[in-house]
C-alpha cells in the first residue's frame, strides 16, 4: 500500500473506532448484539412533525462529487441559506463556497483544517439542518453530532457501516428528537414514484416479492488515489464481503412493501460470487507494484441476499459493482396481479386499469382480424395481457404518474441531478421542512435499509445462514401510517 493510501486507511479505520463502533468486516452475529444496547430514552420519532421553519438554513459536511451538487442544487431552490460548508480539501471547499457567491448569496462560513472541524461549524445556532456527504464511516458519527447540537441530520447513503451504528442513529434521534434522514434520492425517481403510485391504488393487488439492485460497474473508481470517491470506497472491497451498498434499490422497494409502516424486515440470508473483477483489473490497469494490485479484494463481486418480511414477503437485493455489465437497480414488484420490472420499464398485468384496458382490447381486434383475414391457422390471439411485457410506458405514465412529479417534475428535469430525483428530493426536504410536514424518510428507515450492509455480511461469512433484522421502530411499524401519495 502506498504510504498516502495506507494512512488514508488506518485513518479511516481510527475514525470508526473512535467513534465507538466496529469497522464494517467484523460480524455481529449473536441475537444480543442485534438488539439495542439501551432503552428508548425519548419517544418514537415516527412521523416526527417539527415547527414550521420560514427559512431553513443549511450547513454543508463534504462538498466531494456529491455534496457539490447539493450545495448547487440549493442555490436554485427557494426558502433556504447555504450558511455554512465545511471539508478537510480546501480545494473541493473553495469550489462549493465560490459557486454560492457566484450566484449572488452571501459568502458562507468555510470550516476546514483538521477532520473534526466540522463540530466548529455544529456550535454555530443559526443551522437548522446539516447536509453530510462524507465517506460512509463518517455517517454515523456526523450524524449523531449533529442531533446532538440541536439540528437536523440529512445524511448521504448508507447511512451507518454496523448494527450498532444503526442504534446510535435511532437512540439519538428519539432522544433528541431531531430528524435523521438518508437521502435515499431513488425514492423521488420518476418511475419509482409512478409504481409507488400504482402499489397505492392497488394495481398490483396484494403485494408478494420485489427485487432490487445497485448493479453499477465502477471499477474506474479504483484510479481514484488521492481523492474523491474510489480513495476511500475502494478498501470496503478489501474489508467487508457482502451487500456493501444495499440501499438505491432497497429505499423503492421498501416503500412499495410499506417496510416499518405495516411490515417490516424480519430477517436475512445472503451468499457472494467469487471476488475476482477488482484483482482482474487492477493486474490490466496498473503496473505490478502499483498499491491496488497490491490489495486483497474481499467482497463477492455478485453479491446476492434474500430478504423475509414479516408478512412473508420476499426481497432479493443484489449488489455488483465490478462487473462489466449495464446499470440496475431491478425496480421490480410483483403483487398477485401482476408484476413492474425496471431496467428497462416493463408492466405485464392480469387486470388492466379501464383506461389502459381499451388500448389492450383495441390491439387484440386488430390481431383477431388480421388472424381471421389469413384465413383462421394456427393458434387464435387470446386477450392474456400478463403473458407479454408492455413496454410502452408513456401510456402508463400519463394515467400513473405521481401527483409530486406531476407538480415538480418539469422543474426536477431542468435542474437535473440523476434524471431530476436529487433535485425532487432536496426540494421535498425543504418544502416539508418550511410546511411542518413529516419527511418521507425516517432514522428508522435509515436504519433498516442500511443495516442490510453488515447483516449480509454476517450471513455471508456463516454460510449464508439467516441473521435477524432488529426492529428499529420498536414495534412502532404495526400501527404506522403508510406514506401517503403526496402533491
Ligand atoms: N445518492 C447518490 O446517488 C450518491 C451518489 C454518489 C455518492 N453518494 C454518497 O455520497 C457520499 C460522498 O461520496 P462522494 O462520491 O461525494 O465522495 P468524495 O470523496 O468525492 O467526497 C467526500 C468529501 O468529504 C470530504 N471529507 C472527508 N472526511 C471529512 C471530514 N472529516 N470532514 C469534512 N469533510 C470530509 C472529502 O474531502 C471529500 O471532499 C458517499 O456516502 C456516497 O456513497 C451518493
Amino acid at each position: 500500500m502506498a504510504s498516502t493510501d495506507r494512512r488514508n486507511f488506518l485513518k479511516s479505520i481510527a475514525v470508526t473506532a473512535a467513534a465507538g463502533v466496529v469497522s464494517g468486516c467484523s460480524s455481529s452475529n449473536n441475537a444480543e448484539k442485534n438488539s439495542p444496547a439501551i432503552p428508548s430514552q425519548g419517544k418514537s420519532v415516527m412521523g416526527l412533525t417539527i415547527p414550521k421553519m420560514d427559512v431553513v438554513r443549511i450547513g454543508f459536511i463534504g462538498v466531494g462529487e456529491r455534496g457539490s451538487g447539493h450545495v448547487k442544487h440549493y442555490c436554485h431552490i427557494d426558502g433556504v441559506e447555504i450558511k455554512a460548508i465545511c471539508d478537510t480539501n480546501e480545494i473541493a471547499l473553495d469550489k462549493s463556497v465560490e459557486y454560492v457567491v457566484s450566484k449572488n448569496f452571501p459568502r458562507p462560513a468555510r470550516y476546514t483544517g483538521t477532520e473534526h472541524s466540522y463540530r466548529e461549524m455544529l456550535n454555530r445556532q443559526d443551522i437548522d439542518i446539516i447536509i453530510i456527504s462524507t465517506p460512509w464511516a463518517w455517517h454515523t458519527p456526523m450524524c449523531v453530532e449533529t442531533m446532538e447540537s440541536g439540528k437536523h441530520a440529512f445524511v448521504e447513503v448508507p447511512a451507518a457501516t454496523t448494527i450498532e451504528e444503526c442504534w446510535q442513529l435511532v437512540n439519538t434521534a428519539e432522544r433528541t428528537q431531531k430528524n435523521c434522514m438518508m437521502m435515499e434520492n431513488v425514492c423521488y425517481g420518476r418511475d419509482e414514484l409512478m409504481v409507488l403510485n400504482m402499489v397505492r391504488q392497488g394495481l398490483f393487488g396484494d403485494l408478494l416479492h420485489g427485487e432490487a439492485a445497485y448493479i453499477h460497474e465502477l471499477r474506474w473508481q479504483m484510479k481514484e488515489i488521492d481523492s474523491k470517491t474510489g480513495s476511500w470506497r475502494t478498501y470496503w472491497h478489501t474489508k467487508t464481503n457482502g451487500n456493501l451498498y444495499p440501499t438505491h434499490g432497497l429505499g423503492p422497494v421498501s416503500q412499495y412493501m410499506n417496510i416499518n409502516r405495516g411490515d417490516r424486515f424480519d430477517y436475512l440470508t445472503s451468499t457472494s460470487s467469487p471476488a475476482i473483477g477488482r484483482q482482474a483489473y487492477a493486474k490490466r490497469e496498473f503496473a505490478a507494484e502499483h498499491e491496488r494490485n497490491q490489495l486483497k479484494y474481499i467482497a463477492g463481486d455478485m453479491n446476492t441476499t434474500l430478504i423475509k418480511t414479516k408478512l412473508g414477503r420476499s426481497i432479493m437485493v443484489q449488489h455488483d459493482t465490478t462487473t462489466p455489465r449495464p446499470y440496475s437497480r431491478h425496480n421490480y414488484i410483483q403483487g398477485i396481479n401482476g408484476v413492474f420490472a425496471g431496467f428497462p420499464n416493463r408492466i405485464a398485468l392480469e387486470n388492466i386499469p379501464p383506461a389502459i384496458a381499451t388500448q389492450y382490447e383495441s390491439e387484440y381486434q386488430l390481431k383477431i382480424t388480421e388472424w381471421r383475414a389469413a384465413g383462421s391457422k394456427g393458434r387464435q390471439p387470446k386477450l392474456q395481457n400478463f403473458h407479454r411485457w408492455d413496454e410502452d410506458i408513456a401510456k402508463w405514465q400519463a394515467q400513473f404518474d405521481h401527483p409530486m412529479w406531476l407538480n415538480m417534475g418539469q422543474e426536477a428535469e431542468r435542474n437535473g441531478g440523476h434524471g431530476g430525483m436529487d433535485f425532487l428530493m432536496l426540494w421535498r426536504m425543504v418544502y416539508c421542512l418550511r410546511n411542518g410536514e413529516a419527511l418521507d424518510q425516517d432514522v428508522y428507515d435509515a436504519a433498516a435499509w442500511s443495516a442490510i450492509a453488515p447483516l449480509s455480511a454476517d450471513s455471508v461469512t456463516d454460510r449464508s445462514n439467516s441473521k435477524d433484522i432488529p426492529d428499529f421502530t420498536r414495534g412502532v411499524w404495526q400501527s404506522a401510517k403508510p406514506l401517503g401519495i403526496i402533491a
